[in-house]
């Protein structure tokens, strides 16, 4: 960190997901598989897909209003915008933007798109931090949002059984009580390995100089790779953010993962030694909804009551790129 680094609070978070819900069974009619094959391999029984005007947009649009209205942060205050997205409904104008002009937000701030897929709200809570300590920025508003299910390929089984859609949002504001909520954040990348889950914009070439060149464009993902290098390298970066943080895994009060396998997030809690009260998932009911996974767990389980505030929480997450990274949290009262 800078020197006289500025201190983050996290003011508001929110999601919104859309309402269809598409079980397992549901899926049956689509290919050859089963309720059974799929919860055993992933822990997911059933995740919400968009329908009519529901979009990333407007699911993101929805999740930054929640987030706006549980903070003390009213819109016009807003001096940035950050959306983490990898399934946006548009490319451009960037959703940033759009978000800024569907809420009002006036027109002379900055606000961009960044695709980390299903870490890019710890890449956003990231690039937050900077410019909330550095003094640039002081009210910073974050979306995650993604709309899945229209870049699948509905014939590929191995892959469209996994995603949802759904968004989250977080305000950050610079910290008036010297508390910095963002106890120690990290963000990985290795684009060696990016082949094994892309989502290729491969276009039409000129027809002047190669005709019939447009390529189906869905998600490809190699399963069983994806599988392998998360469960080998996400349980030691926890626990090594932990210690980096100068804490003991037992100082930690929840642990609120990216959704995207069921079976990952116990390797990740074995590893801790947590018991199951402190590991958050909710991919039963809402599978993987990439980057709007960790806000969508964490709200929820503090509606549910299952996550109380006033407590302390990693954040972790995992995605194409390959990404990966973690927050560890503060997560004040009232916040959602
Ligand atoms: N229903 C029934 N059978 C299926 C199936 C489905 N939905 N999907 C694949 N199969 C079959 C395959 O055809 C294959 O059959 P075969 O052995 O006769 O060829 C068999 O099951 C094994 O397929 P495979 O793709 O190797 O399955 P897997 O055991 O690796 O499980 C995943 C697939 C996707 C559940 C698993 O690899 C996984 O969860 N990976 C992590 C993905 C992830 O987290 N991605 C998001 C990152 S953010």
């Amino acid at each position: 960190m800078i020197n006289n680094a500025i201190p983050l609070r996290i003011a508001g978070v929110g999601y919104s997901v859309p309402k269809a819900v598409v079980t397992n069974e549901d899926l049956t009619k689509l290919y050859d598989t089963s309720d059974e094959w799929i919860y055993t391999r992933t822990g997911i029984k059933e995740r919400r897909m968009v329908s009519g005007d529901e979009s990333a947009f407007e699911l993101g649009v929805d999740a930054a209003k929640n987030a706006l209205a549980k903070s003390d942060i009213k819109a016009d205050d807003i001096e940035l915008i950050i959306v983490a997205t990898s399934a946006p409904s548009q490319l451009y104008p960037a959703m940033g933007c759009r978000i800024q002009a569907e809420l009002g937000i006036p027109n002379n701030i900055p606000a961009f798109d960044i695709t980390a897929a299903c870490t890019g709200l710890i890449y956003a809570l990231s690039i937050a931090r900077g410019f909330i300590a550095s003094g640039m920025y002081k009210n910073i508003l974050i979306v995650a949002t993604d709309n899945n299910s229209k870049l699948l390929d509905w014939s590929d089984r191995s892959c469209s059984i996994l995603f949802g859609d759904g968004a989250g949002a977080m305000v950050v504001t610079a910290s008036e009580d010297g508390v910095d909520d963002i106890i120690s954040i990290d963000i990985k990348s290795d684009g060696s390995i990016g082949n094994i889950i892309e989502f290729n914009l491969a276009g039409k070439n000129c027809p002047l100089v190669e005709p019939n060149t447009e390529k189906p464009q869905f998600i490809t993902m190699n399963g069983k790779e994806v599988y392998r290098f998360v469960a080998r390298v996400l349980p030691e970066y926890v626990e090594q953010l932990v210690a980096n943080a100068g804490m003991k895994n037992e100082d930690i009060d929840y642990l609120i993962p990216h959704q995207a396998n069921l079976r990952i997030i116990q390797a990740v809690q074995e590893r801790l030694g947590y018991s199951e009260d402190k590991v958050i998932t909710n991919i039963e009911r809402f599978g993987n909804t990439s980057a709007a996974s960790i806000p969508l767990a964490l709200v929820e389980s503090v509606e549910q009551g299952k996550v109380k505030l006033g407590s302390t929480a990693i954040l972790t997450g995992f995605g194409a790129g390959m990404t990966w990274g973690g927050a560890i949290v503060r997560l004040r009262e009232g916040i959602c």
